[in-house]
């Protein structure tokens, strides 16, 4: 796909993956409509996009976990720009710990925002795309949609389920022109996972993999690390597991013994 006047729709625009997204599909000439629910954020991140050379941004306080919101979202982006042509469903939000320790509302927002507002935003551009017979839905999963890890279980599993919803619709629009791809970023610095030790990626690198993909779509943009994992999943799989498990207890005396 051409990017430049290419409509492309970002959710969670606002900070990390989403915001150097929007930035990079500003530097190739896309016409944007952002969304995120902290308004100023947003607003700020689309004057840089026009800086960038983004001939039309548009930015709107979107809570992405209500139907309603999202399903306005695009719909806005349909009128102000009749169309769209990327669609990149990335407002995500984590909570690591013990399950048994999760609160309940916590446990909600995570289903409803990782993977309702997906259905949402995607339910809502799908007649649009398929009617023009093309488009490109980029959803932004994680490292977690590939290999759960210990603590955080429902993250995982909100992963995982973007990851079979993505998959399965891949087939339902077989033929009609329009493309689903996952990223999987890896640790990533952003504001969601703060100082996070060990090896992370940029906001600028994932944000590289998502353009990349909006141009050559393709089923599932995997990270190197990522790719290994898999090869050695069946070998060391359960040891990692383990070592995560004990590294979690050693600093949780409760746990110990
Ligand atoms: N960082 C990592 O290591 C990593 C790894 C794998 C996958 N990911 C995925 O990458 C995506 C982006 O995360 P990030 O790392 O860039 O973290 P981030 O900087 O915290 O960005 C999250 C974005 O999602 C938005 N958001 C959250 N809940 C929302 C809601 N209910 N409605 C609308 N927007 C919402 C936030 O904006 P507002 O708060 O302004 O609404 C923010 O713009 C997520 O899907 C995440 O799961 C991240």
């Amino acid at each position: 796909m051409r990017l430049k006047n290419a409509v492309v729709l970002v959710t969670g625009a606002s900070s990390g993956i989403g915001e150097a997204s929007a930035l990079a599909f500003a530097r190739s000439g896309a016409r944007l409509a952002l969304c995120a629910r902290r308004l100023e954020r947003v607003q700020a991140v689309a004057r840089h996009c026009r800086e960038l050379g983004s001939p039309k941004v548009t930015s709107k306080r979107v809570d992405i976990s209500k139907s309603a919101e999202a399903r306005g979202f695009v719909a806005g982006a349909l009128r102000d720009f009749e169309g769209v042509d990327v669609l990149v469903n990335n407002a995500g939000a984590g909570w690591s710990g013990h399950l048994k320790d999760m609160p309940e509302d916590t446990i909600r927002q995570l289903v409803d925002t990782n993977l309702l507002g997906v259905i949402w935003t995607t339910q809502a551009a799908l007649p649009a795309m398929i009617a023009a017979h093309r488009g490109v839905i980029i959803n932004v999963a994680s490292v977690a949609g590939y290999r759960p890890t210990p603590y955080s279980a429902v993250y995982g599993a909100t992963k995982h389920a973007l990851v079979g919803l993505s998959h399965a619709l891949r087939g339902e629009l077989s033929g009609t022109g329009v493309k689903v791809s996952v990223v999987y970023p890896y640790i990533t610095r952003t504001e969601m996972v703060g100082q996070a030790a060990g090896p992370v990626y940029s906001a600028e690198w994932v944000a590289r993999l998502i353009v990349r993909t909006a141009r050559l779509p393709r089923r599932d943009a995997i990270v190197f690390p990522l790719r290994v994992a898999h090869l050695l999943e069946p070998v060391f799989g359960g040891l990692l597991d383990h070592a995560i498990g004990e590294v979690r207890r050693q600093g949780e005396p409760d746990l110990k013994g």
